[in-house]
């Protein structure tokens, strides 16, 4: 996708992971993070900013945490009434800046939504920061309980990006919640990602595409494996993003998405 601008997604991982820093859910880095995403959403034209508050159960309290949803709406006259989620988290572990996890899956989210600001399609587009899914994925369980039913059903794909911009991890791969194929990794193949071997599910593949999975949508997690050593430590920083690994999967998600947006038009260049 030409128009997707790699320094945008480069001085988005910056943002977050160095001048905001570590993002753990309920802290202060999580207030500015939000404060960060509905500015850059509103500032690519979204006027539909939305921010759902939740609270999860940790170590005896209530933390309150929250995602950021910004929608694309489709072209009036070709509304084919679908609608498609592209998600990410943008918490981090709290002893970490978290820049691949998932800072980098959270600023090609950004990107994406800034290309898709402009671009015409005949689904609606809701692009998802959810928050505290190191903690046990809460913010997408409580988006798809929130879900009407009427949505689930309109609801063709999900995107899911969650650690998609380290030097040092391996391939782009697709996980899916039970191993197998479905229209997003179709769609994701097709766009030049490749599917993981397609183990039964388990706990490895873990991340925000499981609660829409469990609603029947199809959903698929987007994911450099093995992954880099870095992985939940104090070393996952800017150091080891790489500005190829990042334009990479905005490219792919980017035209996978616009598959499933305009089905009968040309892939988007
Ligand atoms: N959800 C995991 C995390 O955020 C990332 C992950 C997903 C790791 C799938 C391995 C496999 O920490
Ligand atoms: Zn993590
Ligand atoms: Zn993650
Ligand atoms: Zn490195």
């Amino acid at each position: 996708v030409k128009r997707v601008n790699v320094d945008n997604i480069y001085n988005h991982v910056a943002y977050l992971s160095e001048e905001i820093g570590s993002r753990g859910a309920g802290t202060e880095g999580e207030l500015e993070t939000v404060e960060y995403l509905v500015n850059q959403f509103e500032s690519y034209g979204y006027e539909n900013v939305s921010v759902q508050e939740f609270t999860f159960p940790s170590g005896g309290d209530e933390v309150t945490s929250y995602n950021v949803e910004a929608t694309k709406e489709p072209l009036k006259k070709h509304d084919t009434g679908q609608e498609i989620i592209v998600g990410s988290h943008h918490d981090s572990v709290p002893w970490g800046q978290g820049a691949n996890d998932d800072a980098s899956g959270t600023a090609a989210l950004l990107e994406l939504a800034r290309v898709y600001a402009s671009t015409p399609t005949d689904t609606s587009i809701k692009f998802v920061a959810f928050g505290a899914e190191e903690y046990g994925l809460w913010g997408s369980r409580k988006y798809a309980e929130a879900m009407s039913a009427e949505d689930a059903e309109n609801t063709v794909a999900m995107f899911q990006m969650d650690m998609v911009g380290s030097e040092d991890a391996g391939d782009l791969v697709m996980f899916t919640a039970n191993g197998e194929k479905n229209t997003v990794t179709d769609l994701g193949s097709a766009a030049g990602s490749r599917v993981s071997e397609l183990v039964p599910y388990s706990e490895l593949g873990r991340s925000d595409h499981v609660a829409f999975h469990n609603l029947g949508i199809p959903a698929a997690l987007f994911i450099h494996t093995p992954l880099e050593p870095w992985y939940h430590t104090e070393d996952d920083v800017m150091e080891h993003i790489s500005k190829e690994k990042l334009k990479n999967v905005a490219d792919i998600v980017g035209s996978a998405i616009y598959q499933a947006a305009r089905k009968d038009t040309p892939a988007l260049e």
